[in-house]
């Protein structure tokens, strides 16, 4: 509590030095994006159309995309964000123009400038793609489960639609879309949009996207891809080889939707589903419109990580309808969704069940904030990612510290009341971005209303983890630490109750063992459980971090066979880490990163590199 009060006094006395309206006006100004290089907040750009064919062969995406333009300054140009595009022409009303394309900025890439006659309607970009495009993942057919066609798909998140689209490229800036995409015959493509069902013979694909969105929510995917419906609004894509196993763990993703209109209010996107990637995509999920992009690691057979399609769906109020001005926000995407997508666990599956995701999120927060540093200003809720890649703010602290602040929020006002807050903040911010500051200023209208005991800005502009963040109740995990407990003091693996665990359970069994445990306590419990050849992808990596600290050999062979397919950056990141720890595990990591660093994306490849590489 002390340390709170003096974060508190601290601010109030650095506020004093400012007159207060200026301190004022400072805070209404909208949030600056230094993330984009466009000037899309004084030129209007209600509609994208895009006419592009997906070129296997030469591994890049080219054709036109075409801006509908509302200039109400009369600026003489517009500026778009591009990243290893080439830009052939640039029409403006039908009459060739000639442009100009800066040279590239770091991680920003290179600022296309159009000049505009003042009656300016619609800006055509003839371009292609670059092989540096940092959304876009090529796989040959071997790197697919069918092994017959290739697949591409892109991950625009934070920045990357500049390097597949000429666009402006800023999650402030919203578009409707409409776009038509050509790929070989063999091919289904799909879009974060009203999508086909099934393949054509043309190849050619129609899409719309009728409510706006930004960049960053732009998306395509083309493949060997089938559909299964689930209900009447949900469905689910994957190659064909992975469709009913994907149908059959994907079962209740109808009743999620159910779930989460019944918590905030009516889903706005008509069609909801999720389409199973290839094993290298480097996220979980990622929450394009109206089609969910997951990772197949989450394809346990017993529906145990379901939780992921919760939070992607989550997405669509928390970050698709009401949008982090910049990545500064980044909180406001990420910690109200992890927050909504427990709401939404519970509801499907009891609050007992719940707790085990919250604490589990809290040992992921303790374990960041001791990564980053406790005072270091990369834990305040609020980040500072002017001049810096916003891949840095992706870290547990948007997510976990932003959720328990809301969890702190529903403890002190009461569910009922956290429920209509955040209700009529999802109705009346529709389709609209918002920022840190006025959140706060939201917040304190509509829930808080004066009360400062909860020290809100020691969370969002203080470090660590504050001293009233909550904690979960631990019902099933106390169990768990009692057969722990109970192991590590000798009695056999088989005589432990581990009757009906859940995955979390299991996670909660590990995560909490000494490190490393000795070589005779590992095999006992593999033998027993058979972890090295856990079907459960979160289980499995954190085995294989176990065994590497153990140098339990037995495990090496299925987690080789892991990390040749898995792009998963969350499971890469650490188990790579934790063979760097010894001479003898860097010589691993080494040359299993040089055998199938080719299946990882380009920027999964990137931050493994300097991981491996650093001295
Ligand atoms: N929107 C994120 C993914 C993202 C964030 C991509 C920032 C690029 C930049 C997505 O919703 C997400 O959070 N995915 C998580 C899974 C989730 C259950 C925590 C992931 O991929 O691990
Ligand atoms: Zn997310």
């Amino acid at each position: 509590m002390r340390k709170l009060m003096l974060a508190g006094c601290l601010a109030a006395a650095a506020a004093c030095q400012q007159p207060a309206a200026k301190k004022e006006a400072q805070a209404l100004l909208p949030a600056k994006d230094t993330h984009t290089q466009s000037n899309a907040d004084s030129i209007r750009l209600p509609h994208l159309d895009l006419d592009v064919a997906v070129d296997f062969d030469r591994r890049r995406i080219g054709g036109v995309a075409t801006w509908t333009v509302e200039n109400p300054h009369k600026l003489p140009a517009l500026h778009l964000d591009t990243y290893d595009l080439t830009i052939d022409s640039v029409l403006v009303d039908g009459t060739n123009t000639a442009f100009t394309l800066d040279s590239a900025v770091q991680y920003l890439g290179s600022r296309l400038n159009i000049p505009l006659t003042p009656e300016a309607t619609k800006v055509a970009i003839w371009y292609k793609t670059g092989a540096n495009a940092t959304a876009l993942q090529w796989l040959e057919p071997s790197q697919t489960l069918g092994k017959k066609q290739p697949f591409l798909y892109t991950q625009s998140e934070s920045i990357y639609a500049r390097s597949w689209i000429p666009c402006a490229d800023g999650p402030g800036i919203r578009f409707r879309y409409d776009a038509r995409v050509k790929v070989p015959k063999q091919l289904l493509a799909l879009m974060s949009a009203e999508n086909p069902r099934e393949r054509n013979d043309s190849g050619i694909y129609h899409f719309k996207m009728e409510q706006p969105v930004p960049a960053y929510l732009m998306a395509l995917a083309a493949g060997d891809i089938s559909f299964a419906a689930i209900d009447q609004r949900t469905g689910v894509y994957a190659e064909p080889a992975m469709l009913q196993k994907a149908r059959y763990e994907f079962e209740d993703v109808g009743k999620m939707v159910g779930a989460a209109e019944a918590l905030y209010g009516p889903y706005r996107w008509g069609q909801y589903d999720v389409l199973v990637l290839p094993p290298g995509f480097p996220l979980g999920g990622m929450e394009n419109p109206r089609l969910t992009f997951c990772t197949p690691t989450i394809i346990a057979g017993d529906r145990s990580l379901v939780s992921l399609v919760a939070h992607e769906l989550a997405h669509s109020w928390s970050g698709n309808l009401v949008t982090n001005a910049t990545w500064n926000d980044f909180w406001l995407n990420e910690g109200f969704t992890v927050y909504f997508e427990r709401r939404i666990m519970e509801s499907m599956m009891g609050a007992d069940y719940a707790d085990m995701l919250w604490e589990l999120g809290y040992q992921d927060l303790e374990e960041e904030v001791a990564a980053i540093g406790k005072d270091s200003k990369d834990t305040w809720l609020k980040l500072h990612l002017e001049g810096r890649d916003p891949d840095e703010g992706l870290t547990s602290i948007a997510y976990e510290k932003g959720a328990h602040l809301l969890r702190l929020l529903e403890e002190s006002k009461g569910r009922a009341a956290m429920d209509t807050f955040l209700r009529t903040y999802f109705d009346s911010h529709a389709f609209k971005t918002m920022d840190t500051e006025q959140f706060l200023r939201y917040l304190d209208g509509h829930l808080l209303k004066g009360d400062t005991t909860l020290h809100i800005d020691a969370w969002v502009y203080g470090p660590g983890i504050p001293e009233n963040c909550p904690r979960a109740p631990q019902a099933r995990f106390k169990k768990v630490d009692e057969e722990r407990a109970r192991f590590l003091e000798g009695a056999a693996p088989a005589t432990l109750s581990t009757n009906g665990w859940t995955s979390h359970e299991w996670l909660h069994f590990l995560r909490k063992m000494p490190r490393p445990l000795t070589y005779a306590q590992m095999e006992q419990l593999d033998k027993t459980f058979g972890f090295t050849q856990s079907g459960n992808s979160e289980v499995a990596d954190l085995w294989y971090i176990m065994s590497v600290a153990a140098v339990y050999k037995p495990a090496y062979p299925a987690m080789e066979a892991f990390l040749s397919k898995v792009g998963r950056r969350k499971f890469l990141t650490p188990l790579y880490g934790e063979m760097m720890k010894t001479p003898e595990g860097t010589a691993m990591a080494r040359n299993l990163f040089s055998k199938y660093r080719g299946n990882y994306h380009p920027l999964a490849q990137e931050s493994l590199g300097k991981l491996i590489n650093k001295q």
